[in-house]
């Protein structure tokens, strides 16, 4: 069955191709005058004083922990439940991650939880913003007062979120965003990391671009345009004149996205809290641009409802595979109760800009119509562990 409603979806108009085609008529695609404008449009818009940008959500939160110049006995604290892309820069920029529990309320990073994994050795705390919505900054910061330890907000799946009247992403020490095909955003590919510390922001922009020192470039560009020096460590992460501009045009539908994007996360929030076997994640949408929807599926019938959603030509996934539970990451492997049975209910329904009240509607009427089925009946196997590994390991 063709999917005919999927997960999630980008928007792009006739702005984004004429976007594209002016930097292919300028024969300049890579790293130039768009990215630097794409740069300058997020630092105004975040109010923040530098952002670099980077070909990936994952690049931009290796920069991130990078910038900490972090030794591998140093500890990052980051909760299991989020994309595996936030352990693997953890574990690139050479420091050991250290798996926590988030709040079934919000799926968001639980900070009792996090305060009893603080070891001497516990350089930064990474809290995902799920969905969109804010993690508990205040008491992250109550928290962290006073011992160095430095936050990095994987803020993939929040540029377009607020807290209070600052936005997600500059709530910390560094924040990164992800710009791929699915997030609240595009560029088709691309992230950003965000600072206000001239400091690390100096390291992320000159580690970013294979360590070349650009600065030290241009000054001497007068003399001897071809010399460059290489004073660090670095990687070939920037992001190029195409990409940056297709991220300048979707900039300009942010707050079309948000607004549509909220009223069909409102309605399946209703349709949910009347649907017998759903539990509704408490969305407080208040200043949220909601990325995705999530909601949990109880009584064991999570994997059957994703099966007829397919048959029906809807797509669900779930987002995510708890990492703690993944053979690659072994060695931190330790026990989290709660992550481990949301990951048994959770599933992502439909959610994007494109998406017509119809669509809504048809995705309620089929959850509800397997909910009241038969075939709802049976419990599902235990989630699947990864590979190598049992879930109870
Ligand atoms: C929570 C989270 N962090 C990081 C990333 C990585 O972003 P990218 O795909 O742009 O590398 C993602 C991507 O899905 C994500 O969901």
């Amino acid at each position: 069955m063709q999917i005919r409603i999927p997960a999630h979806r980008p928007y792009f108009g006739a702005e984004e191709s004429r976007a594209i085609q002016a930097v292919l008529d300028s024969r300049w695609l890579g790293r130039g005058r768009i990215t630097k404008e794409f740069e300058d449009r997020i630092c105004e818009y975040l109010g923040v004083k530098h952002a670099i940008a980077v070909n990936s959500g994952t690049a931009a939160l290796h920069m991130a922990v990078g910038a900490l110049d972090v030794s591998p006995d140093d500890e990052v604290i980051v909760p299991s439940l989020t994309f595996v892309s936030s352990v693997q820069a953890i574990l690139a920029a050479g420091a050991r991650p250290v798996f926590c529990e988030v709040r079934k309320q919000d799926l968001n990073i639980d900070v009792a939880d996090v305060a009893g994994r603080i070891t001497p050795r516990t350089r930064a705390i990474m809290p995902v913003h799920f969905g969109g919505r804010v993690c508990d900054m205040e008491g992250l910061y109550r928290l962290t007062a006073g011992r160095g330890i430095r936050i990095v907000e994987d803020a993939a799946h929040a540029f377009g979120s607020s807290y209070g009247d600052r936005w997600a992403g500059a709530l910390g020490d560094l924040g990164c965003f992800s710009f791929d095909p699915i997030k609240n955003i595009t560029c088709g590919g691309g992230g950003a990391v965000v600072t206000d510390d001239d400091e690390l922001s100096e390291r992320v922009r000159v580690r970013h671009n294979v360590g070349l020192n650009t600065d030290s470039w241009s000054r001497l560009t007068g003399e001897r345009p071809w010399y460059y020096t290489i004073s660090e460590h670095g990687y070939r992460y920037y992001l190029g004149n195409l990409n940056a501009a297709i991220g300048l045009e979707q900039m300009k539908r942010l707050e079309d996205f948000r607004i549509r994007k909220l009223a069909i996360a409102r309605r399946y929030d209703d349709a949910v809290a009347q649907t017998e076997g759903l539990a509704v994640i408490p969305h407080c949408l208040e200043g949220v641009f909601p990325f995705n929807y999530v909601t949990r599926v109880l009584g064991g019938r999570r994997d059957g409802l994703m099966a007829w959603l397919k048959e029906r030509g809807i797509g669900s996934t779930i987002q995510f595979i708890p990492n703690h539970l993944q053979p690659a990451f072994s060695a931190s492997r330790c026990s989290l109760p709660v992550t481990e049975e949301l990951y048994r209910e959770i599933v992502t329904l439909p959610l994007y800009y494109e998406m017509t009240d119809g669509d809504v509607e048809e995705v309620v009427r089929e959850v509800r119509a397997f909910l009241a089925s038969r075939s709802a009946g049976g419990e599902q196997a235990a989630a699947p562990a990864p590979v190598g590994q049992s879930a109870g390991d």
